[in-house]
């Protein structure tokens, strides 16, 4: 079986001085589902770098996963801006997004730097949520899988093991949109993304949780985290609102 993780990716938002109380609304938002059990769902948020600390803090008493949004793959050096796994340890974090859309578009990470990341997350046991996705343009020229395949591929190689691991499939498209994926094309995209997983990694893909990402909400998460192959969300804007993201969390 595999637990659902809920993550929220806050990306560029929020402050610094309103952390402590969106950790404790969330928390005490969760709780008050009586029928949802702490146990049977990691629950995660990917904070901006100045957030880490006291994120770590109040997630730690609240139950709650902190991430990077990001993360280098050297461990040092000349490499001003950029954040590196040794510090994500020595703050207690241990999860990163590596590969989002928007480092992709804005940012110039290729597949190969996506690859290297993951290596190295994986290599220093940090737990990395690998994001993949096809534009709209992608998709409409039939080349969702081919793109899946690629992106995953690239990672794939450098990576030989499924612990630490998981992905979040992202569609561009239906990222900030409010076009969610249908819950069959999630699913047939999941699917597929397993397949790929399961031709290197074997019975271990088996194991491994893939996210879906795009526009989730309170209102669709139900029927997404009802296909087989989708084990949880990577949850944008909707994160924002510690009461909408705590609604998103009781999604089975
Ligand atoms: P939205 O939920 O705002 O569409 O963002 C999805 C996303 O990019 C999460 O990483």
């Amino acid at each position: 079986m595999r637990k659902p993780l809920i993550a929220g990716n806050w990306k560029m938002n929020l402050l610094y001085s309103k952390v402590p109380e969106y950790l404790q609304t969330l928390s005490r938002e969760i709780n008050a589902k009586s029928h949802l059990k702490r146990d049977q769902v990691d629950v995660l948020l990917a904070v901006p770098a100045p957030f880490l600390g006291i994120a770590r803090e109040y997630g730690e008493k609240n139950g709650i996963l902190i991430a990077s949004q990001t993360v280098h793959e050297k461990a040092d050096g000349a490499f001003t801006g950029e954040l590196s796994i040794p510090m994500l340890k020595d703050l207690g974090i241990r999860w990163t997004l590596i590969g989002h859309s928007e480092r992709r578009q804005y940012y110039n990470e290729t597949d190969a730097a996506v690859a290297l990341k993951t290596k190295a997350c994986l290599d220093h046991g940090i737990n990395a949520i690998v994001c993949v996705g096809e534009t709209r343009a992608e998709r409409e020229g039939n080349q969702t899988e081919t793109v899946l395949k690629r992106q995953l591929e690239a990672v794939l190689q450098q990576t030989g093991k499924a612990d630490n691991f998981v992905i979040a499939y992202e569609p561009v498209w239906a990222i900030g949109t409010g076009l969610t994926a249908s819950d069959e094309q999630a699913q047939a995209a999941h699917a597929f993304i397993r397949t790929v997983l399961r031709q290197k990694l074997g019975g271990a893909a088996d194991g491994m949780r893939i996210l879906y990402g795009g526009s989730v909400k309170s209102s669709n998460i139900k029927g997404l985290m009802q296909q087989p192959d989708v084990d949880g969300a990577l949850v944008g804007g909707a994160s924002l609102d510690p009461v909408e993201f705590a609604r998103i969390v009781d999604c089975q």
